[in-house]
């Protein structure tokens, strides 16, 4: 990729600056404070507990209960603070895609309540959601496979860009692919897309979002040890 840079001074396969710190909730099992560009966001994670109603609960793995929300001050346009389809959308795929890291099987019956609050939106939100979701669900000490590391890659004029922000997914011909990958195992976990690319374009944009997660995931062992330090770091 070249150097060149983008309006708001990255060049193109360039993060935002992200910043998570873990445990900031002390009546959540487990929580992450996320600052991502300028997306804010805070997840906590509290279980597992039992199903209520009973004939609910799934006798095979613990049910993700994940709620995705922005605060209504969190975008330019006040947010109605009742979950619209797109918060109901993204919170169902984000649950699934969460799955892939908790290890669900060892917890049957129960529920684990993953809330993230998005208090500023700079596009990304939901990549940066589960990020932070998975750093609170490793805070809560639950089981996991690994981490989910997200972020989106796409198309801005008429550059493969890593990590979109508003300005980004605002032009002409955007693509916007959010990706979560299951980390370090690299497998994906969700995949989501708005805009048009062809099948090359899309393998592009999917292995420079690749490249991203690797960053996503080197700064989430980061936050981790620094709770948790671990002699010779985290795999
Ligand atoms: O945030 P993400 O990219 O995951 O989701 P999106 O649906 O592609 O939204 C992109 C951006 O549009 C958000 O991050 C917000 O900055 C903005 N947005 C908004 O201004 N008002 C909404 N009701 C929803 C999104």
């Amino acid at each position: 990729m070249s150097n060149a840079k983008r309006p708001d001074g990255r060049s193109y396969d360039e993060l935002r600056p992200i910043k998570a710190e873990l445990g900031i909730a002390k009546n959540a099992d487990g929580s992450c404070y996320l600052e991502w560009g300028k997306n804010i966001v805070v997840a906590t994670v509290n279980g597992p507990r039992p199903v209520l109603p009973k004939h609910l609960a799934d006798p095979s793995k613990a049910i993700i209960n994940y709620k995705y929300r922005m605060a209504t001050f969190s975008v330019s346009e006040r947010k109605s603070p009742v979950p619209g389809k797109r918060d109901k959308e993204i919170s169902l795929v984000s649950g699934h895609a969460l799955e892939a890291a908790v290890m669900v099987e060892q917890f049957p019956n129960t529920m684990i309540d993953v809330n993230v609050l998005i208090l500023s939106a700079d596009a990304g939100t939901r990549v940066a959601a589960l990020t932070a979701a998975s750093l609170a669900a490793a805070d809560a000490g639950l089981a996991m496979r690994g981490l989910i590391s997200a972020v989106a890659a796409g198309r801005a004029n008429k550059q493969i860009v890593l990590d979109l922000n508003k300005e980004d997914e605002d032009t002409e011909d955007a693509v916007d692919m959010a990706c979560a990958f299951l980390m370090p195992q690299k497998e994906l976990a969700l995949l989501q897309m708005d805009g048009f690319a062809d099948k090359k374009e899309c393998s592009k944009i999917l292995e420079t979002a690749l490249k991203g997660a690797e960053k996503v995931y080197e700064i989430q062992k980061k936050a981790l040890v620094s709770k948790y330090p671990v002699e010779g770091g985290i795999q």
